[in-house]
């Protein structure tokens, strides 16, 4: 029963944290939708870790690739609306490549939009190296 009320609380925290976030420019992984929710809550492999602030969801990050098959994660990561500029998305990045270094994996590979400035700037201080919009870390 715990476990039950559990989930459908997760669930309900990911769709309203997916309903702030639908339509961002430069994040479109996946459609916002109830079947993404239940792959991700599926995910064998691939991670995807939820920042919380009390009960509200306001930032996502996931290194995604090995359930499809894939060596090298793909990283990506998103920050509420309201919650921007405020560190999170450094804390993000930060995290997902030394739970990538924990794992021994050698590598993290992102795509991004060149339009996509602060991503960027981000990505290179954090050691990414980029080709045709493509970003490589070797760990
Ligand atoms: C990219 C993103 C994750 C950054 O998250 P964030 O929590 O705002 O980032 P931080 O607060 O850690 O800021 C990181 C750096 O960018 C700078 N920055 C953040 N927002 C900025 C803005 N709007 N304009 C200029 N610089 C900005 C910060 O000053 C900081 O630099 P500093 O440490 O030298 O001061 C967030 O803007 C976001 O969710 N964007 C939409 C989705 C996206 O683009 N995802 C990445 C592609 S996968």
């Amino acid at each position: 029963m715990r476990d039950t009320e559990f989930r459908i609380n997760k669930i309900k925290r990911m769709k309203e944290f997916f309903k702030a976030i639908q339509g961002d420019k430069f994040f479109h992984p996946f459609p916002f939708n109830d079947e993404t929710i239940t792959k991700i809550l599926g995910a064998k492999k691939d991670i995807y870790r939820f920042i919380k602030d009390g009960n509200k969801v306001i930032g996502m990050w996931m290194l995604r690739g090995w359930d499809e098959g894939f060596n090298i994660p793909s990283f990506g990561m998103i920050v509420h609306p309201d919650y921007r500029g405020m560190g999170l998305g450094t804390f993000m990045l930060r995290a997902a490549i030394n739970e990538c270094k924990k794992m021994g994996c050698k590598k993290i590979r992102l795509t991004v939009d060149p339009e996509n400035k602060v991503a960027i700037y981000m990505y290179k201080r954090e050691g990414f190296k980029f080709n045709n919009g493509v970003g490589f870390k070797n760990l």
